[in-house]
C-alpha cells in the first residue's frame, strides 16, 4: 500500500507540474474560464474524438475499491453484488491507462482525497485534459469517507419536519464532499416509502409525497446552491425513478405494478419538484414499471422527465442495472440490445464498467446509433464539469480536508438534527428521567455502544467522532451510576444466555435502558437486517431483542426502550408494556448525545413519525393517505389500525389547538384562501410542535385518499404561550388527476384538517367549497 501511495504522489506532482494535455492550439476556448459554459462545451465537443465522447458516458469504481474487491469476491459473486465491483478482464492498470487516454468520464467509490487527486492527475495527462466527475453516495453526510460528519439518515431527518435543517445538512455535506474529492452525490433519495419490509426505508424521507417533496427540494438547494457553480457545491441526484419503494413483495428491485394514476399522484411529484428546483441528475430505478425495466423506459426517462418536466441535466443508471436488463429482466438477448434500449430510453451515463464503452462505440461506428445521440448525453456531463470548476482546479488540498470534515459547525448541525429527529412514542410519565430517583441504571441492548447508529452509507468512523448512547448518558447525567451490559452489535447472534446475563445485571438497579433496533451498516453486509438489499417479511424486533425486553420487564424495574432503526418496527407488546419508548432512527455521529439529552429532559422531543408503523407485516401496505375502502372491513382477528400513525409524536409539554378558521367559505378554482388555528403550549415546559394541515376532497370523479398532508409548520412556544398559525391554500394543493386523467381542481367541498398528527382524534376540521 505504501509503495502504491508513493507512486500516486509522484504522478500527482508530475501532473501538476506538466502542462496538462496537448491541445491543438495554445488557448482553446474551453480552457478559458471567462467564457460561457455553453461556448466552452461547444468548443470542447468540437475537439473530441468519438472515443472521447463515448468515454464521458462511462463510470468506473475507484481503483482502490477494484483492487480490494478483486481479493475478496469471485467473479460470479461480484456479478451479483450491489456494493462491490471490479472488472475481471480490465484490471486497474488498464483503467489507469484509459483515464490517461481520456476515455473515462466518471468514478464512484473513491473514498480518499489521495485517490481522488491521483485519478484527476491521470485525467489531466489525457489529450484534452478533461477532469473526471467523482460520485459518491453522500446520503446523510459523506459517511463513506473516514472522518466525515454523519448526520441522521433521511428517515430521521424527515421526522424533524424541518426543511431548513435538511437544507443545512445538504450544504455542509457538499462542503465535506468537495473537501474529500467528490463533486456528485447520488442523493437525495426521494422515493415515497410505502412498504416497511423494504430495507431502504431509512434512505428515504418517509411515506408522504408532500413531506418527501419539501425535504427533497431542501436537500437539493443545500447540495447544489443556486446552480452549483464554483468549488463549494456539488451536483445532486434524484433517485430512483420510479416506484421501487413499493415493490410487490417488499424486496428491493422487485416489480412495481401500479396504475399510472398512483405513479403520478404518489411517486412522481417529488421528482417533478426536484427537477423544478434544478436538480442536475436523475438515477433510474432497479425495478420494472408496468412491465418495462425503468432503465429501458422511454416513458419515464424521456417523455415525462424531459418532455413534461423539461429536465436538462443527465440521467445515470444504477449499479449494473442496464446489464440486468439482459440477465434478469431479459428484455434483450445481448448487451448490445439492452444498451440500445437504455440509450433509446434516455440514459446518459453508465454505472459502471468497460462493456458499455466498447459496445456503444461499436454501435456508433456501425451506424446503429448516431453520434449526435452521444453528444446529447455528453453535453450536460461536460457542462457540469465546467460549472463545478473542475477544469480550473480538480484537486483537493490537505488543508481543505482537515478544516472541513467534522468541523465544529457541522458537528453542531449533526447534533441538532439528531435532537430534532427523535420521536417520543410512549411515556407513562417516567421521562424525563429524574437522576435522584433512578440512581443505578443498567444500559444494555445490541446498539448501546457501537457505530450502528450511523446507518447505511457510512463506513467505520474514528471512535472519537461517534458518541454512543452509553457515552452520551454518562456525559449528560454524571451523577447517575450507569452499568453497561454489552451484547455486541450483531442481533443475529444474541443468545438466550446473554439475555439471562443482562437480567442478572439488572439486580439492584433502579431502571434499565435498552437500546434495540436494526443494523444497516454496509460493512456488515451479510449480518445486517436492514438497509440496501436487506428486506424482511417480518418487521418485528429481530432475534432475542424482544425476549430481552420482556425479561428485564419481568424483573419489575422500569424499562425504557430506545430504538435505532432505519425502518418501522412492529413492537406492539413493547409499546403496551414498557415505561417509555423512543424512536431514535439512525441518529448519526452524535446520536447518543441527543438520545441522552432527550432521556434526561435537556431536550424536549419534537420529532413526528414520517411513516406509519404497522402492528404486523400482514397489514402492509400501511400508510395514512389511503383510500376509504382500504379499511372497508376490519380484520377478523387483531386490530386494523397502525401501531403509530404518520405525524404522531409526543412531547414533554402539551399543546392545545383552537378551532380551524377559514378566511372564506368558498374559493375559486384559481383563487386561494387561508386556514388558521391558535396553538397554545398548555404544559409547563417549552416545546416545539409540528402543526400539520391535511385536506380531503369530499366528492370527486376519481377516488381520493381519506386525507393528504398539504402543509406543516414547526412552532416553538414557551409554557402558556399562544400563537396563530396560518396556512395558505392554493389550487396546487387541491389539484389531482380526475377520472379522465386531467390534472386540475374539481369544484365541490373540501375538508381542511389541522392538528398534531394524521390521527382523526388529533385533528380540528372545517369545510370550504370550490365554485
Ligand atoms: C444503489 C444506488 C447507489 C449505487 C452506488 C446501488 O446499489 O441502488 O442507490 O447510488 O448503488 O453506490
Amino acid at each position: 500500500m505504501k509503495t502504491k501511495l508513493r507512486h500516486w504522489t509522484f504522478f500527482f506532482a508530475a501532473a501538476a507540474i506538466a502542462a496538462p494535455g496537448c491541445s491543438d492550439n495554445a488557448d482553446p476556448v474551453y480552457k478559458d474560464a471567462s467564457q460561457s459554459v455553453e461556448r466552452r462545451v461547444d468548443d470542447l465537443l468540437s475537439r473530441m474524438t468519438l472515443e472521447e465522447k463515448v468515454g464521458q458516458m462511462c463510470q468506473y469504481v475507484g481503483l482502490n475499491h477494484m483492487r480490494q474487491t478483486a481479493v475478496v469476491l469471485s467473479e460470479a459473486e461480484m456479478k451479483k453484488s450491489h456494493a462491490m465491483g471490479f472488472y475481471a478482464d480490465c484490471p486497474p492498470e488498464r483503467i489507469e491507462e484509459m483515464i490517461r487516454e481520456g476515455i473515462t468520464g466518471s468514478f464512484l467509490h473513491v473514498t480518499s482525497v489521495e485517490e481522488a487527486n491521483y485519478i484527476q492527475s491521470l485525467a489531466l495527462r489525457s489529450r484534452l485534459a478533461i477532469p473526471v466527475l467523482i460520485g459518491i453516495d453522500a446520503m446523510h453526510g459523506t459517511g463513506l469517507v473516514r472522518g466525515a460528519t454523519v448526520y441522521p439518515t433521511e428517515i430521521g431527518q424527515a421526522a424533524s419536519f424541518n426543511p431548513a435543517l435538511v437544507e443545512k445538512i445538504g450544504r455542509e455535506t457538499a462542503l465535506e464532499m468537495r473537501a474529500s474529492g467528490s463533486q456528485w452525490t447520488f442523493g437525495p433519495n426521494i422515493e415515497v416509502a410505502r412498504d416497511a419490509r423494504w430495507g431502504r426505508v431509512g434512505d428515504t424521507f418517509g411515506e408522504d409525497p408532500y413531506l418527501v417533496t419539501q425535504l427533497g427540494v431542501a436537500a437539493v438547494k443545500g447540495l447544489q446552491g443556486a446552480d452549483f457553480t464554483g468549488e463549494d457545491y456539488v451536483i445532486a441526484c434524484a433517485k430512483h425513478m420510479a416506484g421501487g419503494s413499493q415493490p410487490v413483495n417488499g424486496i428491493n428491485g422487485a416489480p412495481n405494478d401500479m396504475s399510472e394514476r398512483t405513479l403520478r399522484e404518489v411517486f412522481l411529484p417529488p421528482f417533478e419538484k426536484c427537477v423544478e428546483a434544478g436538480i442536475y441528475t436523475v438515477m433510474a430505478a432497479h425495478n420494472e414499471y408496468d412491465g418495462i425495466p425503468c432503465h429501458g423506459s422511454r416513458f419515464l426517462l424521456t417523455d415525462i422527465l424531459r418532455g413534461e418536466w423539461g429536465f436538462d441535466g443527465f440521467v445515470v443508471s444504477d449499479w449494473m442495472d442496464i446489464e440486468r436488463m439482459q440477465d434478469y429482466h431479459t428484455t434483450g438477448a445481448t448487451l448490445r440490445d439492452v444498451y440500445s434500449q437504455t440509450l433509446d430510453a434516455g440514459m446518459d451515463m453508465h454505472m459502471h464498467g468497460p462493456d458499455f464503452y466498447y459496445e456503444v462505440l461499436e454501435m456508433v461506428r456501425d451506424g446503429v446509433i448516431p453520434e449526435s445521440r452521444i453528444e446529447a448525453s455528453v453535453r450536460p456531463i461536460l457542462a457540469a464539469k465546467f460549472r463545478l470548476g473542475l477544469f480550473e482546479n480538480p484537486y483537493v488540498g490537505e488543508e481543505k480536508t482537515r478544516g472541513t470534515l467534522f468541523c465544529e459547525e457541522h458537528r453542531a448541525t449533526a447534533l441538532d438534527a439528531a435532537r430534532e429527529s427523535i420521536v417520543l412514542l410512549e411515556n407513562d410519565g417516567i421521562l424525563p428521567l429524574d437522576p435522584a430517583k433512578y440512581r443505578r441504571v443498567l444500559v444494555t441492548g445490541p446498539f448501546a455502544d457501537n457505530q450502528v447508529q450511523l446507518g447505511d452509507w457510512a463506513f467505520r468512523q474514528p471512535e472519537e467522532n461517534v458518541t454512543t448512547v452509553w457515552e452520551g448518558l454518562q456525559a449528560v447525567s454524571p451523577e447517575t451510576q450507569f452499568t453497561l451490559c454489552d451484547l455486541g452489535w450483531n442481533v443475529r447472534n444474541i443468545t438466550p444466555e446473554q439475555v439471562r446475563g443482562a437480567v442478572r445485571q439488572a439486580a439492584g438497579k433502579d431502571l434499565a435502558i435498552v437500546v434495540v433496533g436494526e443494523n444497516s451498516l454496509r460493512y456488515h453486509w451479510k449480518e445486517k437486517t436492514c438497509g440496501e438489499n436487506s428486506d424482511r417479511y417480518d418487521i418485528s424486533l429481530y432475534g432475542e431483542q424482544e425476549p430481552l425486553i420482556r425479561a428485564l420487564h419481568a424483573t419489575g424495574i422500569p424499562v425504557v426502550v430506545v430504538m435505532t432503526n432505519g425502518r418501522p418496527l412492529s413492537t406492539e407488546w413493547v409499546s403496551e408494556n414498557v415505561a417509555a419508548l423512543i424512536e431514535a432512527w439512525e441518529p448519526g455521529s452524535l446520536g447518543g448525545q441527543a438520545v441522552a439529552e432527550v432521556l434526561y429532559g435537556k431536550v424536549n422531543p419534537s420529532g413526528k413519525m414520517p411513516i406509519s408503523v404497522p402492528r404486523h407485516s400482514g397489514q402492509i401496505p400501511v400508510y395514512y393517505n389511503h383510500k376509504f375502502t382500504h379499511h372497508w372491513f376490519p380484520y377478523a382477528t387483531g386490530k386494523s389500525s397502525p401501531l403509530y400513525e404518520f405525524g404522531y409524536g409526543l412531547s414533554y409539554t402539551t399543546f392545545g389547538y383552537g378551532d380551524v378558521e377559514l378566511s372564506a367559505g368558498t374559493m375559486a378554482p384559481d383563487g386561494q384562501l387561508t386556514a388558521s388555528v391558535t396553538l397554545t403550549n398548555t404544559g409547563s415546559t417549552a416545546g416545539t410542535e409540528v402543526v400539520q394541515l391535511y385536506l380531503r376532497d369530499k366528492v370527486s370523479s376519481a377516488t381520493r385518499p381519506v386525507k393528504e398532508l398539504r402543509d406543516f409548520r414547526r412552532v416553538t412556544l414557551a409554557p402558556g404561550e399562544s400563537t396563530r398559525v396560518e396556512f395558505t391554500l392554493t389550487p396546487d394543493k387541491l389539484a389531482y388527476y380526475d377520472a379522465k386523467m386531467h390534472y386540475g381542481v374539481e369544484p365541490g367541498d373540501f375538508e381542511v384538517m389541522i392538528g398534531s398528527s394524521s390521527r382523526d382524534k388529533d385533528l380540528r376540521r372545517a369545510v370550504f367549497t370550490v365554485k
